[in-house]
């Protein structure tokens, strides 16, 4: 009885020093003491940005012109040739305007010009002289009249045989310029200038301030071969929420492009991919090296945790779609990139950036996010980012800017639910 007694005594003053000791932890260690911060409550829908895409700013009605077949693009070449190439948001915008059978058709397109707030004229400049320059040994200075056989009976029939571009000099009418050098390929290019152009590259440098033109340009997303003309479709290999059907996303960093032979004072990439292929191709979870076959590069992007977005003789990437479309979280090297529907699309929730002046510090950057913001993103991006797509709710963003543009402010639900 007395050891028990003895014990009891002991064990009463290890207590009395276990309690001392954490109250005065408490004291002196005033970080320990606070609570954990709690997660702010929800505001209301009109103090909260970005807003859902389907509470539209305006809900506009589009009238698409229809150009003559004897100027047109064929369609055997709309089809075939220009199917393939990066530049082809133009004729897929254009064809989700005109399927009946879309929902973009039914929310925006009207037949009835009079009724109009926008006007969509067909323009298929990039396709003319992607087609032109195929049949030319890819001689990029080739125009094969573009001008006289294209723009000019297009803005012939706008301008003349309707009279709605001239009742607003043109202000009301929008055309896509999908290429790097937007409406610069056109020497008679001050016949549209009053137009709205949506363009891929959004570029904040003043060295490229003529090719963009302030509150004039929307920028939108660009298509890709894998998505767009090959039509692999993400949700073969990825689940509904966005992790791979097999295995996980066991490559840290993935970057499959060009060029292995890009030194560090090159224009090119201004001198960021040299990094990619000398040195991180190096590092382990660094999946680095020039372009793969398709088959290759899909499952490498169901598997991929950051997907690496450096500039190339442009600011945009069209990879960053292919890394969208799949769940990978972008990682941007483009200082003073304009995204596409900034003022709608919170990039910053879902993509990471670095600048060119820390590119050497990527491995370090990338390995000091943790978990939880890895997650935060990677769901961000799955839930809203990839919905920026073309094939998905582009359209919807390009309203909303177009509303803007024009100074409309008539807020409807399109019911998307989403
Ligand atoms: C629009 O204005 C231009 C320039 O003044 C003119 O040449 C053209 O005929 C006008 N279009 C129509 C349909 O009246």
């Amino acid at each position: 009885m007395p050891t028990v007694l003895r014990l009891n005594k002991q064990w009463i003053a290890a207590l009395v020093i276990i309690t001392l000791i954490l109250v005065s932890s408490f004291f002196f260690s005033g970080r320990q003491a606070q609570p954990p911060a709690i997660p702010l409550p929800i505001v209301e829908i009109e103090s909260y940005w970005p807003s859902p895409v389907e509470r539209a700013v305006c809900k506009p009605k589009i009238y698409v012109y229809e150009a003559s077949k004897d100027f047109q693009v064929p369609e055997s070449v709309q089809d075939g040739r220009c199917d393939e190439s990066n530049y082809n948001s133009e004729i897929i915008l254009h064809r989700q305007l005109t399927d009946p059978n879309s929902n973009i058709n039914k929310l925006y397109v009207t037949k009835n010009p009079e009724e109009a707030t926008f006007f969509y004229i067909p323009f298929f400049g990039s396709c003319y002289l992607y087609n032109c320059w195929s049949k030319n040994e890819w001689k990029w200075t080739e125009r094969c009249d573009v001008d006289e056989l294209y723009v000019d009976p297009m803005m012939n029939m706008v301008i003349n045989e309707y009279p709605y571009w001239n009742k607003t000099q043109g202000r009301t009418h929008i055309m896509v310029h999908p290429m790097d050098q937007t409406f610069t390929y056109y020497k008679h290019n001050e016949l549209f200038q009053p137009a709205v152009f949506l363009k891929t590259v959004g570029d904040k440098r003043r060295k490229w301030m003529h090719r963009h033109r302030y509150h004039r340009d929307i920028v939108i997303p660009s298509a890709t071969r894998l998505i767009h003309h090959l039509r692999y479709n993400p949700e073969d290999y990825v689940t509904t929420e966005g992790h791979p059907k097999t295995g996980t996303r066991t490559i840290f960093a993935l970057f499959q492009g060009c060029c292995t032979t890009v030194g560090p004072e090159d224009e090119y990439s201004n001198g960021i991919r040299s990094l990619f292929h000398k040195t991180f191709a190096k590092y382990p979870g660094y999946e680095i090296g020039d372009v793969i076959t398709d088959l290759e590069y899909a499952d490498k992007l169901a598997h991929a945790k950051y997907g690496l977005s450096p500039m190339g003789w442009t600011l945009d990437t069209t990879r960053i779609w292919e890394f969208m479309a799949f769940g990978v979280v972008p990682v941007v090297i483009a200082d003073g990139i304009i995204e596409p529907f900034e003022f709608d699309v919170d990039w910053d929730s879902f993509v990471v950036r670095v600048r060119r002046d820390e590119v050497h510090r990527l491995d370090e950057i990338l390995r000091g996010i943790d978990d939880k913001t890895y997650e935060y993103k990677r769901r961000k991006l799955w839930e809203y980012g990839r919905r920026v797509g073309l094939e998905m709710d582009a359209w919807h963003f390009i309203v909303r800017e177009l509303c803007r543009i024009q100074g409309i402010n008539q807020p409807e639900n399109l019911q998307l639910g989403y």
